[in-house]
C-alpha cells in the first residue's frame, strides 16, 4: 500500500514537473488578434497591415518558436483555403509587428484571418478564433460623393465681443431596397464634425467624427459595416453636421484676439459619403452624397466644440431620419469643394463614452440653481432629464471646482462659454444630450429646470480616445493610490482625438511640450499605440517649413515662430517611445525624414554644438523657486534628441546615420559639460532641474555623474523633500534620482503631503492632476480665483510621475524594444511597506509586488508568455534568495546571471515566481 502512494506521488510529481518543463502536453492559446493596434478594424488604408497576438499557456518558460498566419477573402475560405496569404510555417517569436505579405489588398473588402502557433517545444497550438478586417477606398477614385451642406446664411458678429454660433445642418436621402442585401458599407466624413444616421439611429459608437487633422493636408472618413441595419423597402441615412475643429472656434484665438478666431480651415460644414450596397444577386450599387439628398436646419440650433450647444426640441424635425417621413419642405443641399488634402481612415481611435457617473450630491446654492456633483472631474458632456411645459429654457454650465459660496468656478474657462441650452417641447419625459460640444468638469449648474430636478436629472457622459485600463498600482500610502486614480482620471480627460493641455477652458490643444513629456506615462496606462500614432500625423503635418516642431499640433493658426525648446522636442521624444514601448518601426520611417529635418534646424541654431534656448521658451514651465536658464533647457534636450535618434536609426537599420548622431551627442555632451558642469560635479544653476535632465539625459562626465546625483539629493534633502520644478525637471528629478540609488528620497516626494507635491493637491481633495501646484487650497478657496486666467484642475502633465511609479516603484522597464525582454527593478526601499503593479505591455501583463515582512522581502512577478525578464533583488547573497522554500539555484526556469555589491541580477522564463530574500538596508 505504502509503496503504491509512492508510486502514484513520484508519478504525480513527474507530471506536474512534465507540466512546466513543458514536453508538449499543454499547448499555447492565441488571445486579443489584432490588426493595425485595432480589434477587427473597419476600412484600413494600408497597403500592408500589421498583425498582433497575445500567447497564454500554463508552466513556466513558454514561448513561441513559429507562426501560421492565413488570410482568406471568406469566412468559408479561412477553412479550406488561403486564397489572400498563407505564411507558411514562420520561424520566429515575434508575435506582433508582423506585416501581412499576401496578394494586394483590394478596396472595399473584407479579410478574415486566423493564426496558428508553435510552442518552445514545437506542439502547435488550435488555431485563434478568426477576426477579421476590411479595407477602405483606396483609391480616389472610388470617390463618388459630393461635400454637400446646407445654406443657413451668415450673421456677421463682431470678431472679439459676440459669438458666431451657426445651427447645424441635417442631411437626408431616402432609398429603396427591391433585392435581397449581401453587404453594406457606408464611407463617410465631413468638413466639420458629423453623426451619422440610419433608419433613425446613430451608426457606430464613436462621436467627434472625423477627426481632427490639418485639413489642407488630409481629411479622415470612416467606415461602417451597415448590412444589419437595413431593411426590405425604404431606407434613409442622414447626417447632422456642425463646425467642430474645422469651422467653430479653436483653443485661445479669441482670447488673445488672433486674426482669426474661427473658421481656421473653411466656414461651412458639409458631409461626404457614400453606401455601397452589395446585392445577393451579385449586382451592386453605390448611393453617394450629391444633389438628390435633401438638406434643412433643425432642433440643434448652436454646436460649437468650446461654446457648447444648443437645442431647441420645438424645432425637431421628427422622424426626420428615418422612413415615411415628408421632406417636401427640405431644400436641395449646397455643394462645397475640398480641393486639397488626401482622404484617408483614420489611424487613431475615435472618441467614446467609456463611463456613465451617477451624481453623488445636489446642492441648491441660490434658490433654482442647482449644482451636480459627479464625483470628480472629467471630460464629456451631461445628459439631461426633463419633463415641463414646452418652452421652458433648462441651461446647463460646467464647473471643476466650486466657490465657497457653493457656486460653479467658471472664470478659470476663461472665453470658453461651455454652456448648453435644451428648451422642451413639452408634453412628457425629455432625454437629451449634445453632439459637438463637450466640457471639462465635475459640477453640472442646471438653471431654469421646471420644479426640483431629482438626481437622474442630470448623468454625467465620460468622453475619451482611450480606456486607461493597461495599469493597476497600489501602495501602502493611500495617498498614493488616490494620485494614482487622479491620473488616470485626467489622462483620460485629455487623450481626446488629440493629447490636450486641458480640457475645460478655451485651449484644448495639442501642446507638444505636456505631451511629450507625458508620453511613456500615457503607455503605461492605456494602449496608446493608435492614438500616438495618429497625433504623430497631426505632428508632422505641422512641422514648420524651416523644420522644427510647433507648440502644438494639428496647428491651425497662421504664426510663423511657433516652437519652443522641450515642446519641440516632441517630434523626437513621442516617436522613440513609440518604438521602445511597441516596437513600432514603421512610425519611426514615417517620421524619419521630418526629424532629420528637425535635427539639422537644431544643428544650424547650435553654436559650437550648443543649442541656445530660442523660439518661445518656457523652460521649465510653471517651476517654482528655481529657475532654470532657458539656454540650459535648449542645450540638454538637444543632447538626448541626438542620443535617441542614434537609438533610432540603429533600429531602421541607418547605421551611418546612428553613427553620426552617436558622435553628435557626444559632442553635445563635451560641449555640454564644458558649459554647465563644474569640477565639484555641481551645475553652473544648481537647480532642481538642471541636475534632473543633465543626469537623466546622460549629459553628465562619467565621473561626475555620481557627484551630481549627489547634489541633487542633498538640495532635495534641504528643500524638505519638496519639488522646486516644472513640467520638465518634476518627472525627471524622480527617474534621476532612482537611477543613481535615491530611491529613499524618491519616496519621500513621492508620499509629500506640503506644498508643492502631488499630496498637496491629494490633501486638497482632487479627483484629478492639476495645472499648478498650487492651484486650489482648502484654506484659501479664493486662490483658485486668483489664477483664474491659467488655472486648470486636468492638467497631466505632472502627472508624468507615472512614468516613475510604474519604472521604478512597480520596477516594470523593457530592456529591447516592445517587452520581449522585460526588466523587473522594483525601487525597494524602507520608506514604503508595498507596491504592488501590473502593466499590459504589447505582449501580455507584466506584475510586480513586493513588500516587507520585517526585514524579508517578498517579490511576487509574473511575466507573460513569450517574454524573459531579469529581475533584481537587492542583496548579493544567493542563499538567501529563495522561491517557495526552494533556493533559486536549482529552479530550472531562473538563471542566476550575475551577483555583485548588493544586487542579484536573475533570468526568468515566463511564469508567476515568488521571491523571498533577507534583505539589510
Ligand atoms: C498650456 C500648457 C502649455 C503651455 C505652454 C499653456 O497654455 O495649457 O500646458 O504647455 O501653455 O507654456
Amino acid at each position: 500500500m505504502k509503496t503504491k502512494l509512492t508510486i502514484l506521488l513520484i508519478a504525480l510529481l513527474t507530471l506536474g514537473n512534465s507540466y512546466s518543463q513543458n514536453t508538449g502536453s499543454n499547448s499555447l492559446s492565441i488571445e486579443e488578434p489584432k490588426v493595425e493596434y485595432h480589434k477587427n478594424p473597419e476600412g484600413l488604408d494600408v497597403p500592408k497591415p500589421r498583425f498582433s497576438w497575445i500567447l497564454n499557456g500554463e508552466g513556466r518558460s513558454r514561448s513561441q518558436s513559429s507562426y501560421q498566419i492565413i488570410v482568406a477573402s471568406s469566412m468559408k475560405l479561412l477553412d479550406s483555403q488561403a486564397d489572400v496569404w498563407d505564411s507558411g510555417k514562420v520561424n520566429t517569436n515575434h508575435s506582433n509587428q508582423i506585416e501581412f505579405d499576401g496578394i494586394p489588398l483590394v478596396s472595399d473588402s473584407k479579410y478574415y484571418w486566423k493564426a496558428k502557433v508553435w510552442d518552445e517545444s514545437g506542439n502547435a497550438s488550435e488555431w485563434s478564433a478568426p477576426a477579421h478586417w476590411s479595407m477602405g477606398l483606396l483609391k480616389f477614385s472610388n470617390w463618388k460623393g459630393l461635400f454637400i451642406g446646407h445654406d443657413v446664411g451668415y450673421n456677421k458678429t463682431d470678431k472679439y465681443d459676440s459669438l458666431y454660433l451657426p445651427p447645424a445642418r441635417y442631411l437626408r436621402k431616402s432609398f429603396t431596397l427591391n433585392k435581397k442585401i449581401k453587404k453594406a458599407t457606408a464611407y463617410t466624413t465631413a468638413l466639420g464634425l458629423y453623426e451619422l444616421r440610419l433608419n433613425g439611429n446613430k451608426v457606430g459608437d464613436a462621436n467627434f467624427l472625423p477627426g481632427w487633422t490639418d485639413y489642407n493636408e488630409r481629411l479622415y472618413y470612416q467606415t461602417f459595416d451597415i448590412t444589419e441595419s437595413l431593411q426590405d423597402g425604404e431606407n434613409v441615412i442622414g447626417a447632422v453636421i456642425a463646425d467642430g475643429w474645422y469651422a467653430g472656434y479653436i483653443g485661445y484665438a479669441l482670447l488673445v484676439r488672433l486674426d482669426k478666431v474661427r473658421e481656421f480651415y473653411g466656414v461651412n460644414p458639409s458631409f461626404m459619403g457614400q453606401v455601397h450596397l452589395e446585392y445577393q444577386d451579385g449586382s451592386s450599387e453605390i448611393i453617394a452624397s450629391d444633389r438628390s439628398w435633401k438638406s434643412k436646419e433643425g432642433a440643434i440650433r448652436e454646436a460649437d466644440i468650446i461654446m457648447g450647444e444648443t437645442y431647441d426640441a420645438r424645432l425637431e424635425n421628427s422622424g426626420w431620419d428615418g422612413p415615411n417621413y415628408d421632406d417636401t419642405d427640405w431644400k436641395t443641399p449646397k455643394v462645397y469643394t475640398y480641393p486639397n488634402g488626401q482622404l484617408q481612415t483614420h489611424p487613431g481611435t475615435l472618441v467614446k463614452n467609456t463611463e456613465r457617473l451617477i451624481p453623488i450630491n445636489i446642492t441648491e446654492p441660490e434658490p433654482g440653481t442647482y449644482v451636480f456633483d459627479l464625483g470628480k472631474n472629467i471630460a464629456g458632456i451631461a445628459s439631461l432629464k426633463v419633463q415641463g411645459p414646452k418652452g421652458t429654457r433648462v441651461q446647463l454650465r460646467f464647473g471643476e471646482i466650486l466657490k465657497r459660496d457653493g457656486n460653479i468656478q467658471t472664470e478659470n474657462l476663461r472665453k470658453a462659454r461651455a454652456t448648453d441650452t435644451y428648451i422642451l417641447k413639452g408634453g412628457g419625459v425629455e432625454n437629451w444630450q449634445p453632439k459637438f460640444t463637450y466640457h471639462g468638469f465635475q459640477y453640472v449648474e442646471v438653471t431654469g429646470y421646471p420644479g426640483k430636478p431629482t438626481s437622474d436629472a442630470i448623468t454625467g457622459l465620460v468622453l475619451s480616445s482611450i480606456e486607461t485600463d493597461a495599469s493597476t498600482f497600489s501602495a501602502s500610502n493611500p495617498m498614493n493610490n488616490t494620485l494614482f486614480k487622479n491620473i488616470k482620471t485626467t489622462q483620460s480627460a485629455n487623450f481626446f482625438e488629440i493629447p490636450t493641455d486641458c480640457p475645460q477652458r478655451d485651449e484644448r490643444l495639442g501642446w507638444t511640450g505636456d505631451a511629450q513629456t507625458y508620453m511613456r506615462s500615457a503607455t503605461y496606462n492605456a494602449d496608446v499605440a493608435a492614438f500616438m500614432t495618429k497625433f504623430l500625423v497631426d505632428l508632422d503635418d505641422a512641422q514648420r517649413w524651416y523644420g522644427a516642431y510647433p507648440n502644438f499640433a494639428p496647428f491651425p493658426y497662421s504664426r510663423p515662430n511657433q516652437y519652443a525648446p522641450a515642446w519641440m522636442d516632441a517630434g523626437i521624444i513621442i516617436p522613440y517611445n513609440m518604438y521602445k514601448v511597441y516596437n513600432d518601426t514603421r512610425v519611426l520611417e514615417y517620421m524619419y525624414a521630418g526629424m532629420e529635418k528637425f535635427m539639422q534646424f537644431q544643428e544650424d541654431a547650435s553654436t559650437d554644438y550648443l543649442r541656445p534656448g530660442g523660439g518661445n521658451n518656457w523652460g521649465d514651465w510653471l517651476a517654482v523657486n528655481e529657475e532654470t536658464s532657458h539656454d540650459f533647457v535648449g542645450a540638454s534636450f538637444y543632447g538626448y534628441d541626438a542620443k535617441l535618434m542614434a537609438e533610432m536609426a540603429e533600429a531602421l537599420g541607418r547605421t551611418e546615420d546612428a553613427t553620426k548622431y552617436r558622435s553628435l551627442f557626444n559632442n553635445i555632451k563635451k560641449a555640454f559639460a564644458q558649459k554647465y558642469i563644474l569640477n565639484s560635479g555641481n551645475t553652473s544653476e544648481d537647480t532642481q532641474t538642471t541636475y534632473a535632465l543633465a543626469l537623466y539625459f546622460d549629459l553628465y562626465p562619467d565621473d561626475l555623474a555620481k557627484k551630481g546625483a549627489a547634489r541633487l539629493a542633498e538640495k532635495i534633502k534641504k528643500n524638505g523633500f519638496k519639488f522646486s520644478t516644472g513640467f520638465l525637471g518634476t518627472k525627471h528629478v524622480m527617474l534621476a534620482l532612482s537611477k543613481y540609488g535615491y530611491n529613499d528620497i524618491s519616496y519621500k516626494i513621492f508620499q509629500q503631503t506640503e506644498y508643492p507635491s502631488w499630496g498637496y493637491s491629494v490633501e486638497n481633495g482632487s479627483t484629478s492632476i492639476w495645472e499648478r501646484w498650487n492651484s486650489y487650497t482648502k484654506d484659501d478657496a479664493e486662490n483658485s480665483d486668483i489664477n483664474a486666467k491659467m488655472n486648470s484642475f486636468s492638467h497631466y502633465a505632472f502627472g508624468s510621475v507615472a512614468e516613475w511609479m510604474f519604472q521604478h516603484a512597480v520596477g516594470i522597464d523593457t530592456e529591447d524594444a516592445g517587452y520581449r525582454n522585460i526588466i523587473i527593478k522594483p525601487a525597494i526601499s524602507k520608506e514604503m511597506n508595498y507596491i504592488n503593479g501590473s502593466y499590459k505591455s504589447i505582449n501580455g501583463t507584466v506584475s510586480s509586488a513586493w513588500n516587507w515582512k520585517g526585514n524579508k522581502l517578498i517579490m511576487n512577478v509574473e511575466i507573460p508568455v513569450n517574454t524573459t525578464a531579469k529581475v533584481y533583488i537587492p542583496t548579493a547573497k544567493i542563499s538567501d534568495i529563495k522561491e517557495g522554500n526552494k533556493s533559486i539555484s536549482k529552479i530550472p526556469s531562473i538563471k542566476i546571471l550575475e551577483s555583485k555589491e548588493k544586487e542579484t541580477i536573475l533570468e526568468i522564463g515566463s511564469g508567476a515566481y515568488s521571491f523571498s530574500a533577507k534583505v539589510v538596508m
